[in-house]
């Protein structure tokens, strides 16, 4: 089942490279990127667009790296003219991190498909949090030359919470050897995963249960094929938007970036958004989260990724409405 799941992997991932399943939630291929390919002192380039890219910025902080940041505004995505003036501001800087979709503030990346070239360039390694895009929105791994791209099954994979994916080439792999003496790493040694993966096997007791789960949703992910997931994807990222606008609210992301996975709507004048989400959940069954971080109480975010339909997203957008009209909100 190893061996099966990690192909249907790869096919999701659009690649060839080498791809290691973890027992771990998404932060747990956060730090596996952080302690195989970053040294003490190191200095990482941490693009940061929302809550997600700050926890790169901690993981780099602790495990001895030197941090360089580049933080956008909520809503912002990043820009590449940026990050390359970042670049070559500081020519040590040997990798970049960068969240591909922010699920905090609900806007998608653009920047990928070109960024690669512009980190090799300053021989840098590129690491891709796509925990939230990925298996929803396209990342095309191999084509966009994206050295290690992280995900977690409880996202648009439409397994329970448990398993995260870590695909590493060529490049990583030298570094994670150059890095190997200074940075400590046992669990997440990514190249044990490799080695054990070759027999079938992980280093590591496996979550069993989420793995039966894995090897299903491939099987109808696979089914349903890969631009058709897209499509519905983007479809119903149309759709929750020209609802949520239709009601007079406005969104947190910037015009023409923002993600097919995840909403962010900012709360209304005078409505106290804890009220909505909790009307949402006991009269509606309808679950919403808040905003995080400095964005608490100021956001409602809808999700819309992995196993959902137009009906759902109807049911969505119903239960905000109404909950909205029993807090308060006058369109
Ligand atoms: C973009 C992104 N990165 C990282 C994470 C962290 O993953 P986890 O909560 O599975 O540890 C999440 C989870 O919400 C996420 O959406």
């Amino acid at each position: 089942m190893i061996a099966r799941t990690t192909e249907g992997v790869k096919k999701v991932y659009q690649t060839e490279n080498d791809v290691a399943t973890l027992t771990a939630s998404g932060t747990g291929a956060m730090e596996s990127a952080v302690v195989n390919f970053t040294a003490p002192g190191d200095h990482s380039l941490v693009v940061a667009i929302g809550e997600f890219g700050n926890r790169f910025k901690n993981l780099v902080r602790t495990y001895g790296g030197h941090l360089v940041e580049q933080q956008y505004e909520p809503g912002q995505a990043a820009d590449l003219d940026k990050i390359e003036a970042a670049l070559k501001a500081d020519p040590e800087i040997c990798t970049v991190f960068i969240t591909h979709n922010e699920t905090s503030t609900g806007v998608t990346n653009p920047v990928l498909p070109d960024l690669a070239a512009l980190v090799h360039s300053h021989d840098a390694l590129l690491v891709v949090d796509a925990i939230s895009s990925l298996s929803s929105v396209e990342v095309k791994t191999d084509e966009w030359d994206l050295d290690v791209v992280l995900s977690g099954s409880q996202k648009g994979w439409m397994t329970a919470p448990g398993l995260a994916f870590v695909s590493v080439n060529e490049r990583g792999w030298e570094r994670a050897a150059q890095t190997e003496a200074s940075q400590p790493r046992f669990y997440f040694d990514l190249k044990r995963h490799l080695e054990s993966g070759k027999t079938g096997q992980t280093p590591w007791t496996p979550a069993v249960s989420i793995w039966f789960q894995l090897d299903k949703s491939l099987e109808i992910m696979l089914a349903e094929g890969l631009e058709n997931i897209f499509a519905r994807h983007q479809r119903i990222g149309g759709m929750v938007r020209d609802g949520v606008r239709a009601m007079g609210l406005e969104l947190l992301a910037d015009e023409g970036v923002e993600s097919n996975t995840v909403t962010a709507i900012k709360v209304p004048a005078g409505v106290d958004g804890g009220e909505v989400t909790k009307i949402a959940r006991e009269e509606f069954q309808t679950v919403f989260a808040g905003g995080q971080g400095a964005l608490r109480g100021k956001l409602i975010r809808f999700g819309h990724l992995g196993y959902m339909s137009d009906e759902d997203i109807q049911a969505g957008l119903n239960a905000l409405e109404q909950s909205l009209a029993k807090a308060g909100f006058k369109k």
